[in-house]
């Protein structure tokens, strides 16, 4: 496991990193509600996952310790397939479960953030699995999303039937203005 008082080190993700992502993403998979995937996905599907984000130019970053190691990730997706919806993007975060509570998440949500609006995109969306997720609610609320949905009982897992919480923030101008330009990458996409 990593040392956890090295030094923290935000940088894109690369291919190489899909395994020790796919191990922090299992573990919830496995263990909680957060996400309503119920099989892990192995690093060959991840692998798709990121080429998918990365190629319209969209952000997938990991949290790394010197010492080595990846200690949690961020990346930030189309919303929705449909033309309209292009200026909004979906985010993830996921941190390694020996090291939450330690600022990452927030430090990796605040790249994620500025590199979307750098992009022309101007909403984010976060869809958290469990209205008892307190971590995610926190942490997005501190990044100043509001709440602005509650979808009751639409997953089961775990024989229990979970809710999501819906959480947006403006990126940028946000709705106050009509952008010049489409949001970077959207013409390859
Ligand atoms: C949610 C998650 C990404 C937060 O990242 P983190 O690195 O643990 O959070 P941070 O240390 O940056 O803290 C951010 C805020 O959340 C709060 N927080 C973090 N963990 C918490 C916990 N277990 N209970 C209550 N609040 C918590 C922090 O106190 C902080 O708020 P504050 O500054 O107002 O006190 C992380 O806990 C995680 O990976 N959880 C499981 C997967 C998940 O739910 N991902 C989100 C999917 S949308």
């Amino acid at each position: 496991m990593p040392e956890t008082t090295a030094p923290l080190h935000l940088r894109p993700a690369e291919a190489e990193d899909m395994p020790e992502i796919v191990r922090i993403y299992a573990h919830y998979v496995a263990t909680s509600v957060y996400t309503f995937e119920e099989v892990a996905p192995d690093a060959t599907e991840m692998t798709r996952r990121w080429r998918q984000i990365r190629e319209p130019g969209l952000p997938w970053r990991v949290a790394e310790r010197r010492a080595g190691g990846i200690v949690g990730y961020a990346y930030a997706g189309r919303f929705r397939a449909r033309s309209a919806y292009r200026y909004t993007v979906e985010n993830s975060v996921y941190i390694a479960p020996d090291q939450v509570h330690r600022g990452i998440g927030l430090a990796l949500m605040r790249d994620l953030i500025r590199d979307c609006s750098d992009l022309g995109y101007r909403q984010m969306i976060a869809v958290i699995g469990d209205s008892a997720n307190e971590a995610s609610i926190r942490l997005h609320t501190r990044l100043g999303f509001r709440t602005i949905g509650h979808e009751v009982a639409v997953g089961l897992k775990f024989g229990r039937w979970v809710d999501v919480v819906q959480m947006q923030l403006a990126l940028g101008e946000g709705g106050r203005s009509i952008p010049a330009a489409q949001p970077t990458g959207y013409a390859r996409a």
